[in-house]
């Protein structure tokens, strides 16, 4: 399969923080915006892959950064790397300041899609050409990512994540 850039998946959600989906300190409740990133990082995965695809894993979340109520919100997602059947979606989240109109990076977060057939297994998906230095290094560190996740789940054993052993050997 041919490789394809990251910016072919890009995928953008712009959208408000309403009353119903605060928590109690009038911020964007927590799993509202899970819920936008998966959606956000599930288009940009069926971009890349043409399939249907799930998610299967949130690897990463790491929420920074308080989002008040009626904050317009951007979400962007793009495929960072695909491996056989499974991309690493990773996710960045900023919100307008309403009088400079600048943008201001609020969280960020790293999910795993896996492209499947009507029945539901996975399919091969086309590998990723990164273009920039930043999807290079989100590429590169794609590996670790994934043995880790891959151990967390019970689907990898310790001793053969060797980018993981790597890492923390240096
Ligand atoms: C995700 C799913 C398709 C994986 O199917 P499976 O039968 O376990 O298939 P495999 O073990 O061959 O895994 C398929 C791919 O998923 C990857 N994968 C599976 N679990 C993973 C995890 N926890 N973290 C990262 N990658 C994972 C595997 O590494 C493999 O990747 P590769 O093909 O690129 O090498 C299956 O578990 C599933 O359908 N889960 C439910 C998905 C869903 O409903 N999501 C919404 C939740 S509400």
């Amino acid at each position: 399969m041919q490789p394809k850039a990251p910016k072919e998946s890009k995928t953008i959600l712009t959208d408000l923080v309403l009353p119903s989906e605060t928590n109690p300190l009038n911020n964007l409740f927590g799993g509202e915006l899970l819920a936008r990133m998966d959606r956000a990082a599930g288009i940009a995965a069926r971009r890349h892959s043409r399939r249907i695809v799930v998610t299967a894993a949130v690897n990463h979340v790491s929420f920074g950064k308080s989002v008040p109520l009626g904050s317009v919100v951007t979400i962007e997602a793009k495929v960072s790397r695909a491996f056989k059947s499974s991309m690493e979606v990773f996710i960045d989240v900023w919100i307008d300041d309403r009088e400079s109109g600048l943008k201001s990076k609020a969280n960020e977060a790293i999910y795993t899609f896996v492209a499947v057939d009507e029945a539901g297994s996975p399919v091969p998906v086309p590998p990723i050409q990164p273009e920039t230095d930043l999807e290079q290094q989100r590429y590169d560190a794609a590996l670790r990512r994934r043995q880790l996740s891959l151990v967390l789940a019970g689907k990898m054993k310790p001793k053969d994540a060797t980018e993981l052993k790597a890492l923390f050997e240096e």
